[in-house]
């Protein structure tokens, strides 16, 4: 890939886990507005749950998650307990024959909680909502320091699938990143897990760290082989901090370039291909019969998942829900999530209605992130001649696209191989929103 393609179209663009992105969301949205879209749900709803654990044992200077460094667990019990009267509010306020198809308990590291706590959390869901038998219930897991109690209480709540971050192992990375952790403490929280019969395991890596190389996530993707995970996410390190302060605490000097990000996105991709995984959408690998490669995929806050429920229910600060009428955020910082809980049982602080446009776009552009492909015949199916604009759109770009990144195929606008890579900066073409502002985004790649 010449560097002037990579330059070109590495321009910061949202990752668009939604449509339209955060960042759009206003106060227009509060929780009068959700309580009504709750109440509008249909009968037999089909609900996916999203639980946030705002809280880490240390901080990690790359991160770019909602969460906080507790040395204390008090903090901790008190967020649960607000947790458990928003669980209550919004459970009392949806269609009583609603089903649970999939949870996400995310963070943060929901590994902090006691074993005692995961339980208790695990029974007031299955009291609040009513979850399917064998409904996903996937967790986002910190493996330093994991204790197996709490595994044992992981597998006892019905966890399915375990999320486990590693990022990179390579001693100087991991010292300028302030994540200490060891391949051997790594794969002995894997192979406990499938000890307990949670056997579908992700592995989350991240390039474009400091200190990071072609040849360091070379060595960290072979570690990350041995253990054989069901499913690998290669993130690019989103460097922010104006927005997060304790990113500055990260040599700036240190950091990868965007031609040698680049590099070490392609040579963590054909490692992962080269060892049979199958690479789904922007950053996601699975092995060969895992559902994400033979089922259809959908985007969401999390990534990529084959869960197609009516409606996402977001629980805890910060947590974001997606209903059929639009999206809503609660407030992110811990103190006033609390109060806004106590005070009436819900902790909206934003969101966004939905109008027919932001559906097509947001179609288009969820299509162009899972399958790198969109059928203009469905467009038309679903939205009629309000579609005529953006399929024009779409013919303007591939006319103008001198550098073969998208083609048209028949009926469907289709990425290329070579334009594979830049898939976000596609997608936001089709943003209506897009605000191009540095401080917003990550790099484009
Ligand atoms: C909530 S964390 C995962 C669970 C657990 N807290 C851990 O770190 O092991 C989710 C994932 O987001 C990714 N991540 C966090 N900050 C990031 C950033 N600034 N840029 C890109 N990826 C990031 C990491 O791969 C991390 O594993
Ligand atoms: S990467 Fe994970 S463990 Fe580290 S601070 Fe972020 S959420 Fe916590």
């Amino acid at each position: 890939m010449s560097p002037e393609l990579v330059k070109r179209y590495s321009a910061p663009v949202p990752r668009y886990t939604s449509y339209p992105t955060a960042p759009h969301f206003s106060a227009a949205v509060g929780p009068d507005t959700y309580a009504a879209w709750l109440a509008e749900l249909p009968a037999a709803a089909r609900l996916s749950l999203y639980m946030h654990i705002p809280f880490c044992e240390s901080l990690c200077w790359y991160c770019g998650c909602c969460t906080k460094a507790v040395r204390r667990y008090e903090p901790v019990a008190d967020y649960l307990s607000s947790l458990y009267a928003e669980m209550n509010g919004v459970g009392g306020r949806i269609p009583t024959d609603h089903q649970v198809t999939h949870i996400h308990w995310g963070g943060g590291s929901p590994n902090i909680l006691s074993a005692a706590d995961i339980a208790a959390l695990a029974d007031a869901q299955r009291r609040e909502f009513r979850v399917e038998e064998g409904a996903e219930f996937a967790v986002e897991i910190d493996p330093r320091g994991l204790d197996e109690d709490r595994i044992a209480a992981f597998a006892r709540a019905g966890v399915t699938r375990v999320s486990v971050g590693v990022q990179d192992f390579d001693d100087k990375v991991q010292a300028a990143i302030n994540r200490r952790q060891t391949f051997e403490e790594t794969q002995r929280a894997v192979v406990a897990f499938r000890s307990y019969g949670m056997d579908a395991i992700n592995i989350d890596l991240v390039y474009g760290l400091p200190h990071q190389t072609r040849e360091s996530v070379e060595r960290t993707a072979l570690k990350v082989l041995e253990l054989q995970p069901n499913r690998i996410a290669v993130f690019g390190y989103a460097h922010l901090p104006s927005r997060l302060k304790h990113q500055a605490l990260i040599d700036a000097a240190a950091l990868p370039g965007t031609i040698e990000r680049f590099a070490q996105a392609s040579r963590l991709g054909r490692i992962l291909t080269a060892a049979g995984y199958v690479r789904v959408g922007l950053d996601h690998y699975a092995l060969p019969g895992d559902a994400l490669t033979s089922k259809e995929v959908a985007r969401n806050f999390q990534g990529y998942t084959t869960d197609h429920a009516d409606a996402l229910i977001g629980l805890g600060a910060s947590a974001i829900g997606r209903l059929p009428q639009g999206y809503v955020q609660n407030h992110a910082s811990v103190p006033e999530y609390a109060r806004s809980i106590a005070a009436g049982g819900m902790a909206t602080a934003r969101g966004i209605a939905l109008t027919e446009g932001d559906r097509m776009r947001g179609f288009v552009i969820e299509r162009l992130m899972c399958d790198l492909t969109f059928p203009a015949h469905e467009l038309r199916l679903r939205y009629g001649s309000a579609c005529d604009e953006l399929l024009r759109e779409a013919a303007a770009l591939v006319d103008a696209d001198a550098d073969r990144l998208i083609e048209r195929d028949g009926e469907a606008f289709r990425v290329t191989d070579r334009g594979r890579p830049f898939v976000r900066a596609i997608a936001a073409c089709f943003d209506a929103y897009l605000d191009t502002s540095d401080a917003r985004h990550a790099p484009g790649v």
